[in-house]
Parts: structure tokens; sequence; C-alpha cells
């Protein structure tokens, strides 16, 4: 059964048919209106959302299907104690689809070990944002004509902006694609995401001043500081203005700059900026439901005809099973113990491990 977990789960040649798929259901609509009648999606947010759950409850609402869920771990059986992995084998038995957002990392591949239908990442913490990414690279899509051969500016939280770690992930498979990463020191991209970059051997520069950066950039992508996933408030008040984006810093931006965020948007974005025809935010908010919809619709069609429940994943042949523990605190493994630790072989000649749920690296 396919699930999506991870931006990378699904190919190129896949995310260009999603797309496309997405930019018929925009231009006509009407086309899709009852395609899965009878169908039900589960919205499962454990972790605040305003676009993300409204998207996917309007993409399915749009195709003739209906929605249950929650928006809070606290209105479902958690607060009582019940495991994640006891939800998922509960809801996948009243649902033909879930989106699910956790504040654990690693929360939902946990999920689509016992789930009987496909689960969709809508956020696991600091780790991947997999469908924001999808309304990012439709957005690019329509404003560029293109994918490839662009710089990409990444500016704000890198080390916990889940939707940063996915839009890189899937980016970096087009051609000719740079990025640079801007960031304070504490709030630099993870070394898992870049560790990828240079074995793929894709360009990529770490700066701390945005206004520097700018004149090079083809997309700007702002992100919020990340307040929820800070140990120490003080440390997140010292840099949660660190960049503010001002009409006056886009003085040297190209002409055709785009300017993106995956909302919501604290101080990061003045206002002022909203008017700025390079301005795609809120583009990014309508891109969200039909590309939500495309995904569903896929999703849920190749269950049907695909179906099998994967359950845990078979031991593979390059991989740590049961004898090491994952380091990252916030590993839905450190919170779930009767979950199977798994690592898989990364780099062989560096033997480096990967946690399959968190991506935390291991060094055996
Ligand atoms: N972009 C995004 O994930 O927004 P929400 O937190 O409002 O869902």
């Amino acid at each position: 059964m396919r699930h999506l977990i991870d931006i990378t789960d699904f190919s190129v040649a896949e995310i260009d048919n999603l797309l496309d798929l997405a930019d018929k259901m925009i231009e006509h609509p009407e086309d899709y209106r009852d395609c899965l009648h009878g169908r039900i999606l589960a919205t499962l947010f454990f972790e605040p959302s305003t676009r993300t759950r409204l998207s996917f409850e309007s993409a399915m609402q749009s195709l003739g299907g209906s929605v249950l869920g929650f928006s809070s771990a606290a209105s479902s059986s958690t607060a009582k104690g019940e495991s994640l992995t006891d939800t998922i084998r509960t809801v996948s038995c009243y649902s033909d689809v879930i989106a699910m957002r956790h504040p654990v990392d690693g929360a939902a591949m946990a999920g689509s070990f016992r789930s009987r239908v496909p689960i969709i990442n809508a956020g696991d913490g600091g780790h991947l944002h997999p469908t924001q990414t999808l309304t990012d690279l439709m957005t690019i899509r329509r404003e560029k004509g293109r994918l490839t051969d662009m710089v990409v500016g990444v500016c704000g939280d890198l080390k916990y902006g889940r939707t940063v770690h996915s839009l890189i992930g899937a980016m970096s498979r087009y051609k000719g694609v740079k990025f640079v990463m801007i960031s304070p020191k504490e709030l630099k991209v993870p070394e898992w995401v870049t560790s990828e970059l240079t074995k793929l051997g894709i360009p990529f520069t770490e700066v701390e001043s945005m206004e520097e950066a700018m004149p090079q950039l083809d997309i700007l992508y702002m992100t919020r500081v990340q307040k929820e996933r800070f140990d120490s408030e003080e440390t997140y008040l010292r840099l949660k203005d660190v960049y503010i984006l001002t009409p006056d810093k886009l003085a040297n931006a190209k002409a055709d700059l785009s300017i993106m965020h995956p909302l919501p948007r604290v101080n990061e974005i003045h206002p002022d900026v909203d008017d700025d025809p390079r301005a795609v935010y809120f583009e990014q908010v309508r891109c969200g439901r039909f590309v939500r919809m495309a995904l569903i619709k896929t999703l849920v069609e190749d269950a049907a005809s695909n179906g099998k429940p994967n359950g845990v994943p078979a031991p593979e042949e390059n991989e740590i099973r049961g004898t090491v523990k994952c380091g990252n605190p916030r590993c839905i493994t450190c919170q779930e113990e009767t979950l199977p630790q798994i690592f898989r072989l990364k780099d062989a000649d560096e033997k480096v491990y990967r946690c399959v749920y968190c991506d935390w690296e291991h060094k055996a």
C-alpha cells in the first residue's frame, strides 16, 4: 500500500503527474466533484493547524467524500494514555485514508506500520511536511513554468522547519537547482539534510545575511522560528525576529523573484510585502487544496487496487534492528518503546546508518 511519509516516497515522474492532476482540478473542479463519493478521510491532528487540516477537509469534500477526525490530542483517547499505533489501528477501521499531524519526529512512519489504509504525513515534529512541499512545488511550477534551473533561498528556522527539509528533498531531484540556506548558526539545517545534498553533488551554501543572498535568488522561502520546538524560552526570544522581510530589503532582488512562506507567519514577513506582486504565499494556500485533492484521489484509488497493509517492514540485509537506540530524543521510538528500532545503511564507506523513523544518523 502506498503512503506519503517522505516526499521522496514519490518519484519525480509521480510528483509531476500529481501536479498535472492538481492543475486540471484547479481549472475544472466540477469534473472531480463525485469521484470519491462514499469514501472517508480521517484527519488526526495531534498538533494545531489551520491550513493543512482545513485544506485536507476541503479537498475531500470537493471530491464528494466525507471527513471525520479530531483537531487536538486532548479530545482523543491519547489523553487517556492510548498509544499512537493503537489510535491509528483503530481509526484505519473507520476510514479510507488518514492525514495525520503529530509533534514527534517519525510518528507518521510508525503509524504507517499499523494502518489498514494509506497514511499521509501532515507534519511530524521538526522532521518532514511532504504535503506542504507538494503545495510549494505546484506554486513554483505555476509561477515559473518549471521546477529546474533556479536558486532557492530558504531562510529562518532551518533546524526545526520541517517544510524546508521536505522542500530541499524534493527540489534537489530537479536539475540545475542550487540552494542558499540563510539562518543563524543555532538554526542551521540538520546534517541529515546537508549530507544527502553533498552525496548527490547538489550545490548549496550556508550564510547568515538575507540581504547579501538576495540578488541571486529566484525563490525566497521564508519560515517561522518554531517556538514550540525550543527547549529554552530565552533562546527562542533571542532568535525569533532574526529575519524580518520588509519592502526595503527587496531593493536588490530579482524582478521575477517568488517570495514564499508555508504560513503561519509571525513577524518574519512584514504585511507591507503582501502587495508586492512577487509575494505568492497566499497563492500557496490556494494550491494546497487542489494538490491535496490530487493526492487523496491518487492514494485512495491506488489502495483500492493494491491495498494490502504493509505491517512492520521485513528485515533487510543492510540494516541494524533492535540493538541500537535512536539518539534523537524527539524520535517516536523514544515515546513508544514497543516500536522496533530500525536503522538502514546510508553510507557504506562511512558506515552511516539512519533511523527509519526520524533520519537520525548512527555511525557503526
Ligand atoms: N503550512 C502549514 O502547515 O500550516 P498549518 O500549521 O496552519 O497547517
